[in-house]
């Protein structure tokens, strides 16, 4: 079977694609076997789509692996989890710098365990000079916690009198999200059958095009990522504008 790789207009890629890689447990559970097992091969699809991701000439892919409501699962969930985001980081750094990957972390790094820091920073700090796709791991994220931090601490820099709230426009806000300096997604892809955003990126995604796929995250491949593109490009991104006004702009191109 031919790749649908070839099927992808190089023109019109997004530049930025968000995930939320969900299904991991009905995956496992779907084969008798324990959650556990189905992040563990959910590991699997991360290497796949960045792979993928950087052969399609995408620039950031942010991935939720972690919500702050995921906290509150078992403990035993949790532990588990966290320590196979280090083994993961340590397995894959490699093959991140081959590929030209540069990882980033966005989220709650406070509540993370030490390890899970030290193992971030060193692949952080190893993957700096890649000049390919940028990956922003989601890691006890999520938007609200993104956005209430921002509202605090632009109350503070307005308390010391670095920013005078008059002058706060979108992009003020945008600066102060973990995702500064990265342009919103312009599609987001959820994994395992629901179609909600549970708490991500509620900000970056008031225009991104949404994708749903029942397909459980450790089953996501390359191609259901380009199929994921090749949708995209079929949709036209209004922006609020009528369709002829698009059509319009498109011709004076
Ligand atoms: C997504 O898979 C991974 C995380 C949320 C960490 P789930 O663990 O949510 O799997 P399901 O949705 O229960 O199948
Ligand atoms: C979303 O999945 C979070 C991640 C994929 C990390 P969840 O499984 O936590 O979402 P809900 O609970 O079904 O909304
Ligand atoms: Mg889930």
């Amino acid at each position: 079977m031919e790749s649908l790789l070839k099927s992808i207009d190089t023109t019109r890629v997004p530049r930025h694609i968000a995930i939320i890689m969900d299904g991991n447990g009905r995956w496992a559970k779907s084969r008798g076997m324990e959650r556990s097992a189905g992040h563990v091969a959910g590991v699997d699809a991360v290497r796949r789509v960045i792979e993928a991701g950087s052969e399609a000439g995408v620039e950031y892919m942010t991935l939720y692996a972690f919500s702050t409501e995921n906290w509150n699962r078992p403990k035993e969930e949790v532990d588990a989890l966290l320590h196979l985001i280090v083994v993961a980081l340590e397995r894959e750094t490699s093959g991140m710098i081959a590929n030209g990957v540069r990882l980033n972390v966005i989220g709650d790094c406070s509540r993370l365990p030490e390890e899970s820091m030290e193992s971030l920073r060193r692949s952080i700090d190893a993957t700096s000079k890649g000049t390919g796709m940028q990956v922003n791991l989601a890691l006890s994220y999520s938007s609200r916690w993104e956005i209430t931090k921002a509202v605090r601490d632009m109350v503070d820099a307005a308390l010391r009198g670095d920013i005078d709230s008059s002058s706060i426009t979108e992009d003020t806000v945008s600066d102060y999200l973990t995702t500064r300096s990265i342009p919103d997604p312009d599609l987001l892809i959820r994994t395992g059958g629901d179609e909600r955003v549970s708490n991500f990126l509620l900000w970056q995604i008031a225009y991104s095009e949404l994708y749903f796929t029942d397909m459980y995250w450790p089953d996501f491949d390359k191609e259901a990522l380009y199929k994921a593109i090749v949708d995209y490009q079929s949709r036209e991104r209004r922006f609020g504008k009528t369709s002829e006004q698009i059509t319009r702009l498109e011709d004076q191109i």
